[in-house]
């Protein structure tokens, strides 16, 4: 695995304590920890979603704020263009970024006065597919399918709308150039994510069970027990 430069690292930092202070930096060097060891060794059961893509009133999703911007980046140059136009750097934000554009995978990111304050991503090959969702199930991209994954809002901006938005920007990109359905997968327990992704009510087929050791994967699915179910998995519903 290589490392994102020092440099970049200790950028970010500086910007996370300047705007959002000391405890937020000590939650990002948690998570950014657990990042890191997340690709050493790995524990971790998912629901596996199907999103199909149909027209969507674009209404019910849109963002809770006064205003906000849009820019969708495909490539280095595109991170420059929007860059240069005073908005936030995502690939400064998210040291990873700039290898998951050069791999093909595609960033969504909303603004809130100039600042990042979400961002997802689109995968439309597998060799993208492997910097948006590192779990190894299976998306037929030859037959139109897609997948989605790297959703993140930032904490001050969290509970306003912006995943919903970002993914019906996603559902509605990906069904306007032709692709058919969207896989990606949600941890069991993120509850928040679970519910956001039950507005677009899809089809969660299955849990993955994903195992890492070095080197070393386990990826086993197992159908839901009762079969397919429709927006909440299981545990949703019984909450
Ligand atoms: C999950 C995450 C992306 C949600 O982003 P967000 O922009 O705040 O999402 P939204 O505002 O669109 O919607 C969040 C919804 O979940 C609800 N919610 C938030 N935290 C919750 C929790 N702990 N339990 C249940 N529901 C929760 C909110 O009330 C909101 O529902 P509402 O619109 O009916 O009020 C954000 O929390 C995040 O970045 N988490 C860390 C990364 C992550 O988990 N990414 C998703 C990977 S699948």
């Amino acid at each position: 695995m290589t490392l994102p430069p020092v440099r970049s690292l200790t950028r970010r930092a500086i910007t996370i304590l300047r705007t959002e202070g000391s405890r937020s930096l000590l939650r990002h060097v948690k998570s950014y920890g657990g990042f890191l060891v997340a690709r050493v060794v790995a524990c971790s059961r998912s629901y596996l979603y199907v999103h199909r893509l149909t027209q969507r009133d674009e209404t019910p999703y849109l963002p809770r704020c006064d205003s906000w911007e849009i820019r969708v980046i495909h490539s280095d140059a595109d991170a420059d263009a929007v860059a240069a136009e005073g908005l936030e750097d995502v690939r400064k934000v998210f040291v990873y970024s700039p290898r998951a554009l050069r791999h093909g995978a595609i960033a969504f990111c909303i603004y809130v006065d100039r600042a990042l304050a979400h961002v997802g991503w689109v995968a439309l090959t597998s060799e993208a597919k492997k910097w948006v969702d590192r779990l190894p199930y299976r998306v037929d991209f030859d037959a139109g399918e897609a997948c989605t994954g790297g959703t993140y809002t930032m904490e001050r901006f969290r509970g306003r709308n912006l995943m919903a938005y970002g993914y019906y920007l996603r559902l509605e990109y990906m069904r306007q150039i032709g692709r058919t359905l969207s896989r990606n997968a949600v941890l069991v327990n993120n509850v928040a994510s679970q519910n956001v992704h039950a507005r677009f009510e899809p089809e969660i087929h299955s849990t993955g069970r994903f195992i890492k050791l070095l080197r070393w994967n386990l990826w086993k699915e197992t159908p839901l027990p009762g079969g397919p179910v429709r927006s909440l998995p299981p545990r949703g519903r019984s909450d």
